[in-house]
């Protein structure tokens, strides 16, 4: 099985601690896992050039830190994006990275693996805001096609991991426990359900009246999307 994990943040606090409790409750001996730290691992800000999209994604000016996570992902079984809660959002590191998979929305370019995979979303907050990170987060995952996404957030009451509570940390762990169990049991057994499905068919119209981008076409074409076959 592998895991790739894309962390909104650079230092170990508590977004990374409780992460951390999740890989150590979801790996096994054949796990292997691949971790990105945002912003260093990452591009700079999107430039807004339109490249990844209508000339494509290795015509983006930051394609050499883009495409080795984004390959990472495509080759995983379970997609983890992490981030503190920043003014009731993501980090803008986190923002940044996922600004450059655009193309991968499906809309336009869904790689096909995505249609197999399990997501998994963490975000902590000192007092509110977990909900509105991770409705975002799960939101990226479900447009790159991700059928199956589980959310883990936590107001956990500090600014730091260490002044955490010992009693919230015994039921963070406790929650974790619980919540890998259950993942566990979807990882590399997963298939879009109605949501997916019914998203993907829509594009699939869009895509037949498509006169703008020959790039995404040719992608649903090559894939054979455009007649009935699916990625799933
Ligand atoms: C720039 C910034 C903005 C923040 N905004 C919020 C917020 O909107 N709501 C909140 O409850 N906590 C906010 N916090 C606190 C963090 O979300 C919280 O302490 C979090 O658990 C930190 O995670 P970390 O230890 O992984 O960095 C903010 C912290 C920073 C540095």
């Amino acid at each position: 099985m592998n895991i790739v994990v894309l962390h909104g943040q650079m230092h170990k606090g508590s977004t990374y601690n409780i992460t951390k409790l999740f890989l150590d409750k979801l790996s096994t001996d054949s796990t292997e896992i691949k971790e990105f730290f945002l912003p260093a691992d990452g591009p700079t800000f999107c430039v807004g050039c339109f490249n990844c999209f209508v000339k494509g994604e290795d015509k983006c000016p930051h394609a050499s830190t883009v495409q080795p996570i984004a390959k990472a992902i495509e080759e995983s079984d379970l997609v983890i994006l992490d981030s503190p809660c920043y003014v009731y959002g993501m980090s803008g590191q986190l923002k940044t990275f996922l600004d450059h998979m655009g193309y991968r929305w499906m809309p336009h370019r869904p790689h096909p693996k995505m249609f197999g995979k399990v997501g998994l979303v963490i975000s902590t907050a000192a007092g509110a805001g977990t909900k509105q990170v991770n409705k975002t987060l799960k939101n990226n995952l479900f447009f790159w096609g991700v059928p199956r996404i589980y959310n883990y957030g936590k107001t956990v009451g500090a600014l730091s991991w260490q002044t955490v509570k010992p009693e919230k940390k015994l039921a963070i762990e406790k929650e974790v426990t619980k919540l890998a169990s259950k993942i566990s049991k979807h990882i590399c057994n997963t298939k879009p359900g109605i949501k997916t499905k019914f998203m993907f068919r829509i594009m699939r119209l869009n895509q037949k009246s498509n006169d703008w981008n020959p790039v995404d076409k040719n992608h649903w074409g090559d894939n054979g999307w455009l007649s009935k076959s699916n990625p799933w």
